[in-house]
């Protein structure tokens, strides 16, 4: 599959040539969905052309993180709240990854779409926060190749799953973001071979992200509830 670069004006030319070798892209401003590169930074031209920036200094994500507290089933299941390190192998937008570092843990993001990996690196790039920056690491990779390859002495304490589901929350926040990944990504049919993997990996957790109504994909050791959403914990 080929994924595609454009660039607003000559000026950024050298630096969408860049992003185009880093994360292997076409130049082409024919294409969609494909990544437009203007001066506040990338976004991406959905299906229709409609940009779409990840912004991690948006008000929105800002709110999300002052509402939540250790109390939130997220951070209790990713044990985020303590100085641990969490390995995320499903990024996506990073809003649960955002989340845990704020809590205080170090997070690795793997994310093995290429534009959603490229949105991520210019969203962390452009972070306000310079200590949340600095606990967060952006990686454009699959995660189980990742993890196949990681030395024991870098092996993380948790490793956090939320893979794509074909049934998922309805909000209209969610469902913006829902069908831009949909568009971009196919829904996961190995979420156990993930979970089989990640369990070999962290040494204290595997948690995996997943709608409160569905059958458990293997029997977990623990659960913590959400509203729509459950953490089930290995
Ligand atoms: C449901 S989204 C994750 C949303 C994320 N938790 C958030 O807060 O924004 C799932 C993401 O995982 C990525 N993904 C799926 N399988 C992956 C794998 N094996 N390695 C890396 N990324 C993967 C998909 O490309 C998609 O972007």
């Amino acid at each position: 599959m080929k994924y595609y670069l454009s660039y607003a004006h000559e000026a950024l030319r050298e630096q969408a040539f860049e992003f185009a070798k880093t994360f292997q892209l076409e130049i082409s401003d024919k294409n969609l969905p494909r990544l437009h590169l203007q001066e506040e930074g990338l976004v991406l031209l959905d299906a229709k052309a409609k940009p779409i920036k990840l912004d991690w200094n948006d008000a929105a994500f800002k709110q999300r993180a002052k509402g939540q507290t250790g109390t939130d089933p997220l951070i209790r299941a990713s044990l985020a709240g303590t100085k641990i390190h969490i390995l995320d192998m499903t990024a996506g937008w990073g809003k649960d990854s955002l989340l845990m570092a704020k809590a205080g843990a170090t997070v690795t993001l793997l994310e093995k779409n290429p534009y959603m990996a490229a949105l991520l690196s210019d969203a962390h790039a452009h972070l306000d926060d310079k200590l949340l920056q600095s606990r967060m690491t952006v990686i454009w990779q699959d995660a189980k190749t990742y993890l196949q390859s990681l030395k024991p002495e870098d092996f993380p304490e948790v490793i956090y799953i939320d893979p794509m589901h074909p049934v998922r929350e309805k909000s209209a926040q969610v469902k913006k973001h829902l069908q831009v990944l949909q568009e971009l990504t196919a829904p996961n049919d190995d979420v156990k071979e993930m979970i089989e993997i990640a369990k070999k990996v962290a040494k204290k957790r595997v948690v995996l992200k997943w709608p409160a109504k569905a059958s458990e994909v293997i029997p977990p050791q623990g659960r913590l509830m959400g509203k729509t959403i459950r953490f089930d914990i290995y």
